[in-house]
């Protein structure tokens, strides 16, 4: 690394220098550190082992700090030419003239843009901030970001696909609306990786694979643009961010790799996040950056109901750990108690029922719990009573088949959940996303179903695997869009733009 460091004449081998450095620092660190954030009480207990041991939280700290760090000894190597310049009359001149101020103005706005976040992620680990107050804060501390995006490409216009362009045109300006959209790219993507966790290594493991997916597609664009092309000096800013990302990521991984020594914190999944929203504002390819997100997109999409609160949400929605076969399950939430109340289907009720909100109570506290913290899992197969349906077999009768299917597909009248919950969880169950749990007695009453979450669906299709295994398969998953998204970004695109 000094080799590289005192020969390299281009910032980015400096670049790759200080990232190598940064993750041995980081590697090293944690270990000599672990105590001490075991004193200072920033530690956590790991969910699914057997014995509930507490390791130290928040070394996405740690990792977030030796990053800053190395941007910030790196600042001067992108500008060594106005640096090393003869310091003659003409040439200080030459110098204040060429500066590349919003070059640098960029880079110090994306830096305080990622301290923010890992200052927000730190005081969430302490503090444990509620998710309203929390939830738009990314947008908040990309304001520097937007600031300089402004004032040096302040490009606000989208290309429109080849097809939509006879309605739309070829470009179309969303003005202030496109600051709105990288605001919520910003908050998208440090949540997304935040509510994607909380098995070994998942967090660092998911972001690993789309830092190194943004670093190759930097690459692919640097070799392919023509020499002085704009494209290349935005994807080489991209890749001075990503590369000491990838460094200290990799450093951190080894220490919370299955068994975790160490948990990384909201700090870390803020901190990574906010590091990827940056590279994709700033390098001007956030659609781009967002095809790397297609798990976490999925995983967003499908916990909706519950992030809404159409559907209870419990603290904690990581797959259940079973102590007897030290796999991982599905974790469910309770949605209703389990009582004897026969629902009411007369054909003479269905159109009252339709309009009467009327005993579809809201969400208690109390009913919202989580199998892991105690509870014993049902068995999948035999508790799962679907409503009969051997009425439609036996009758042809097309009004019956029609009005069982409505019955079906309707709230039930004592039912808890709300009835936009209860349109979810029969959507969601009838699109193999979920596993639901009836009443056993009328077969109707959803009592339980598994958390939506891409880690429980996940164990829904595979059944129970190791928790080591299961944050392989997410990194899979994970590879395998990044390999959709480089084909949509690179084949597909010739299709609905000029390339
Ligand atoms: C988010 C999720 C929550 C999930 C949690 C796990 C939403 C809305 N929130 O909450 O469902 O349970 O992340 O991080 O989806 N932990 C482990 N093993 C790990 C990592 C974490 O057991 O490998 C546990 C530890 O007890 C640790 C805790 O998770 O203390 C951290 O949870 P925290 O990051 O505070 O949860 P949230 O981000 O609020
Ligand atoms: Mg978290």
């Amino acid at each position: 690394v000094f080799i590289i460091l005192t020969t390299a004449h281009d910032p980015l081998t400096v670049n790759v220098g200080f990232s190598i450095l940064a993750g041995i620092t980081t590697w090293s660190a944690i270990p000599a550190l672990s105590e001490i954030f075991l004193k200072a009480g920033l530690k956590g207990m790991d969910l699914s082992k057997r014995t509930k041991h507490i390791i130290p939280e928040c070394m996405g700290m740690v990792a977030g700090l030796i990053y800053l760090v190395t941007m910030f000894m790196f600042i001067p190597f992108p500008f060594m030419t106005w640096f090393t310049a003869s310091n003659d009359g003409d040439h200080q001149e030459l110098k204040l003239l060429t500066f590349p101020n919003l070059k640098l103005a960029e880079l110090l706005s994306a830096l305080l843009s990622i301290q923010s976040m890992v200052f927000l992620g730190f005081a969430d680990d302490v503090l444990d901030i509620r998710w309203r107050f929390k939830m738009p804060l990314p947008a908040i501390a990309s304001i520097p970001l937007l600031m300089a995006y402004w004032v040096h490409l302040g490009v606000t216009y989208i290309v429109v696909p080849i097809p939509l362009r006879p309605i739309l045109g070829q470009l179309i300006d969303l003005g202030p609306l496109y600051y709105v959209y990288m605001g919520m790219v910003a908050i998208f993507c440090t949540h997304s990786i935040n509510i994607m966790a909380g098995i070994n290594g998942v967090e660092v493991g998911q972001s690993l694979v789309i830092a190194c997916s943004i670093a190759i597609n930097d690459m692919i664009f640097i070799q392919s643009a023509s020499s002085g092309a704009p494209a290349i000096e935005t994807h080489l800013f991209s890749l001075y961010f990503i590369l000491p990302f990838i460094g200290v990521s990799l450093g951190l991984l080894i220490h919370n790799w299955y068994p975790s020594k160490v948990f990384i914190g909201d700090t870390y999944c803020y901190f990574a996040g906010m590091t990827f929203a940056v590279v994709g504002i700033l390098a001007h390819y956030s659609k781009t950056l967002l095809l790397f997100f297609i798990p976490q997109i999925f995983n967003f999409l499908l916990s909706a109901p519950q992030l809404f609160r159409l559907i209870p949400c419990p603290r904690h929605r990581v797959p259940r750990y079973n102590r007897q076969t030290n796999l991982m399950e599905p974790s469910r939430v309770v949605l209703d108690e389990e009582e004897d109340l026969e629902p009411d289907f007369s054909n003479s009720k269905l159109d009252s029922k339709l309009g009467n909100r009327q005993g579809v109570l809201g969400r208690s506290a109390s009913s919202v719990s989580l199998s892991s913290a105690g509870a014993t899992a049902p068995d999948a197969d035999e508790s799962h009573t679907k409503p009969s349906s051997s009425a439609i077999g036996e009758s042809n009768n097309l009004l019956l088949t029609t009005t069982t299917l409505l019955q079906d597909f309707r709230p039930l009248k004592n039912s808890k959940l709300k009835r936009s919950g209860w349109y979810c969880v029969k959507i969601l169950e009838t699109l193999g996303l979920t596993h639901v749990r009836y009443d056993a007695k009328t077969g109707k009453r959803p009592l339980e179903m598994t958390n939506l979450t891409i880690l429980n669906l996940i164990l829904l299709k595979t059944g129970p695997i190791s928790e080591r295994n299961l944050t392989i398969s997410v990194m899979v998953v994970q590879f395998c869009c990044s390999m959709v998204a480089f084909f949509i970004r690179h084949r597909l695109v010739a299709f609905v733009y000029d390339v």
